[in-house]
């Protein structure tokens, strides 16, 4: 294939899968002989990998192709690509092919792997817009430009069977798929080897990882505890963390799994959704408020420090106020360290977009306000338990906001941020003393000691959030954003 464009920028909306998909994507392009470049507009093939958990992430994704239009009048040769969930929705793509003429590629989550010869037919002056309704096997083998050197997403499950009825990922990402544990092994000693000392193994509901796959020697099938158990036994990483968890699926088992293996990171991002009981019903969730709640007891019981982050939605079709308030009270008992909160947004095709009682918006952004402030408050409180204790902190770099200062994480994934009269990279772990905290952020000292296990962890737990909850959460509160995220759309 004659490669003439030389420059390819990946632009990425929602989640961590559309993330590790983008790395793929531009893994793809680099072995086609592109470089990344930094710009849009520098580069002469620009995808935008595209989300459709909330109407305002396809708003956002459809403002960006818009204004590739201007671009493209400049230079014709650009090549314009849309992929990735919203790709996946046939009214979504027929959008765009019938007005976007701009765009001369579309293609969607079951396809990556097929990049190569989509792009010879672009090259060839086609416009191709070749989407997949089911997913091939699991591909193995798709180069990668990573985006850190020293952290890494890891995918072990694709897609999604669990239908909660608001949600449109499993129509878009397909049935789920387990990755064979040797694979994602192989991986994770690969980026090892490369100097990644931090994985992520990232599916939608991890604790389903294994089902469909060949049983072990042992003759069950492998489950995410047994994966746990092996990625910890990689010689060179550091640190192990997991998401997203499902509060029906984190059996006793695989807590004990989080609990023995050191370098598995004591945070659980585990979605509670809803806290009334009807509600979780129609949502199709599979535990009460309960079962939700003896679920954190279980796991700080035997994960002391452990961190508890969330998703929490409000207005779901029929949420009365009394409904809400159950939230309420579940985020009072749970205290969380961190929570992304959501507005409903009704998704077209999916159970819940059909059901009656649609709520107002009005009141859906009354009752989000209300959330924010009580899980504001509450992770405000457990930080400040956490001042004067002693953290172990991977390096992530200089902070955005002042170069001066270095950045870095907490084990259960809270940012913390301290000057250091030493030269750190990004990886490099080192003991903090929390000197200062905030809702979403701490700030430390450093201090001399030893580091990287899970033994120098004096703290009493409560730590967590991350960079990007920090800024989806703290942009509802008007505090920040990271011009990624979709959520909080107040
Ligand atoms: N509306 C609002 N939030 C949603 N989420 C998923 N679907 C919707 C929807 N239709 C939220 C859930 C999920 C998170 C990733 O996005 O809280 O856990
Ligand atoms: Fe969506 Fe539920 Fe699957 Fe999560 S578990 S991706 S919320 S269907």
């Amino acid at each position: 294939m004659e490669v003439r464009r030389r420059s390819a920028k990946v632009v990425t909306f929602g989640c961590q899968m559309n993330e590790r998909d983008s790395e793929t994507i531009m893994g793809i392009l680099s072995s086609l002989g592109f470089e990344e470049s930094s710009k849009v507009e520098d580069a002469d093939i620009v995808i935008f990998v595209t989300c459709c958990v909330r109407e305002n992430a396809e708003n956002r994704a459809f403002g960006n192709l818009g204004e590739m239009k201007r671009l493209k009048e400049g230079n014709p040769n650009l090549v314009v690509g849309m992929c990735g969930c919203m790709a996946q929705r046939s009214d979504l793509r027929e959008i765009v092919r019938a007005r976007m003429p701009w765009v001369n590629l579309v293609f969607g989550t079951h396809n990556i792997h097929r990049l190569p010869e989509l792009l010879e037919r672009v090259f060839a002056g086609e416009r191709v817009v070749e989407v997949w309704d089911e997913p091939d096997e699991v591909v193995e083998g798709l180069p990668a430009v990573r985006a850190y050197g020293h952290k890494a997403f890891v995918n072990i499950t694709y897609g999604c069977d669990n239908f909660c009825t608001y949600c449109i990922v499993p129509y878009v990402r397909g049935r789920e798929r387990s990755r064979r544990m040797e694979d994602v092994v192989a991986e994770v000693c690969d980026l090892a080897g490369s100097g990644c000392v931090e994985v992520t193994l990232l599916g939608q509901n991890v604790n389903s990882y294994g089902r469909g796959l060949p049983p072990l020697p042992s003759g069950s099938s492998p489950d995410f505890a047994d994966l746990l158990h092996e990625v910890n036994l990689v010689d060179g990483i550091r640190r192990i963390r997991f998401t997203t968890s499902h509060p029906r699926d984190f059996s006793d088992k695989m807590i004990e799994a989080v609990a023995s293996s050191e370098k598995v990171c004591e945070h659980f991002h585990l979605p509670l959704q809803a806290g009334s009981d009807r509600v979780l019903e129609m949502m199709h969730r599979g535990y009460t408020a309960e079962r939700y709640l003896a679920l954190l007891d279980r796991i700080r019981e035997a994960v002391p420090g452990a961190s508890i982050t969330t998703d929490i939605m409000v207005g779901f079709p029929g949420e009365t106020e009394e409904d809400f308030q159950a939230t309420m009270d579940v985020v009072r008992q749970a205290r969380f360290d961190a929570a992304f909160t959501f507005i409903y947004s009704p998704r077209p095709g999916t159970v819940a977009a059909r059901m009656p009682d649609q709520i107002e918006d009005e009141v859906k952004h009354d009752r989000v306000y209300r959330l924010i402030d009580l899980v504001n408050s509450i992770a405000s409180e457990v930080n400040d338990e956490l001042c004067g204790s002693i953290v172990e902190v991977m390096v992530e770099g200089p902070s955005e906001r002042d170069p001066s200062v270095l950045s870095g994480r907490t084990r259960t994934n809270k940012m913390i941020h301290w000057t250091s009269e030493k030269a750190h990279n990004p990886g490099d772990i080192v003991m903090l003393r929390v000197s200062q905290t905030r809702t979403w952020t701490l700030y430390g000292e450093e201090i001399e000691g030893r580091s990287g296990h899970r033994g120098a962890l004096t703290c009493d737990g409560h730590e967590a959030a991350g960079e990007e909850m920090q800024g989806r959460t703290a942009r509802s509160s008007g505090l920040a954003t990271d011009g990624r995220c979709d959520c909080n759309d107040v």
